[in-house]
């Protein structure tokens, strides 16, 4: 099968050290939006891809793989003529960079995971995604928004930030419908990287939603125990959707992630953030 083809956004000085940023399930790009904005005023370079069958991208026909997208996303930046990157995944975002991380090692510089985990699905979590996959083939997207915006975002957020929900709401009904099929079918059959994580020797920072019940604290306790010299920091008043429900304290963050280890040998840890 032929790898997609990825639409992305490429934003910043060319010249500027690139960061790579993968976003999470039935999403896109654009959840990335304060993020970039924050780093490209540092002056990175920041290439954000719609994943295959995600934003603009459209579907494949097959399972959308971890290592398929990994693929693509190579491809798109060898296009780009971007060798090392520091990289970022949200999600199931984080599931593909630690999936490139393990095959493509010497590529990454930084690694950024964001409510994400290293476990594989349980038997438990593969049936609800064939039952997830019916539902969508019956309705349509709009199962994915019932089903996923109270566990996206906090109570707190719905009730404060009706332009969030819309915003969340709106990147789920823009989800090609096939490809939102074919990343749960991906997604269900992903490897268990927990395995790998004691290989991984870049510098890593790990943030979780403190209200998370996607992915929650425990399996970033997971990440975090797994990479050596990796840092965590868990928000409060987020539940999975972190880069969109608070973006001040994850920008903070990435200042440090993104430029504070520059002098530093991979898997010493990081200063701590103030
Ligand atoms: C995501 O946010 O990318 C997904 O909810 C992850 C998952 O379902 O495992």
């Amino acid at each position: 099968m032929p790898p997609a083809k990825l639409s992305y956004t490429d934003e910043g000085p060319k010249t500027g050290p690139p960061v790579v940023l993968l976003h999470g399930f039935p999403l896109n790009s654009t959840m990335w939006d304060s993020q970039a904005k924050h780093l490209v005023s540092k002056g990175f370079r920041v290439i954000r891809p719609d994943l295959r069958g995600h934003g603009k991208t459209p579907a494949v026909a097959e399972p959308a793989t971890m290592a398929h997208m990994v693929e693509d996303v190579l491809i798109l930046l060898d296009k780009l003529k971007i060798d090392r990157f520091r990289l970022g995944g949200f999600s199931v975002g984080g599931y593909v960079a630690l999936e490139l991380v393990r095959m493509h090692a010497r590529r990454v510089e930084a690694l950024l995971l964001v409510d994400t985990r290293a476990e594989g699905d349980s038997e438990e979590a593969k049936t609800g995604r064939r039952d997830m996959i019916d539902q969508v083939r019956a309705r349509g997207n709009i199962v994915l928004v019932e089903a996923m915006l109270p566990k996206l975002l906090s109570e707190q957020t719905r009730k404060q930030h009706p332009d969030l929900v819309e915003k969340v709401r709106k990147m789920i009904m823009d989800t090609p419908r096939d490809g939102g099929i074919h990343a749960l079918e991906g997604m269900m059959a992903r490897p268990d990287q927990r395995p790998n994580l004691g290989s991984i020797n870049v510098p890593t920072l790990v943030v979780v939603g403190a209200e998370d019940k996607i992915t929650p604290p425990d399996a970033a306790q997971i990440l975090q125990k797994g990479i050596k010299g990796s840092q965590l920091r868990i928000v409060t008043g987020a539940a999975h959707m972190v880069p969109v429900e608070q973006p001040v304290p994850l920008n903070h963050f990435l200042d440090h992630w993104a430029t504070g280890f520059a002098d530093k040998k991979p898997g010493m840890p990081w200063k701590e953030a103030a």
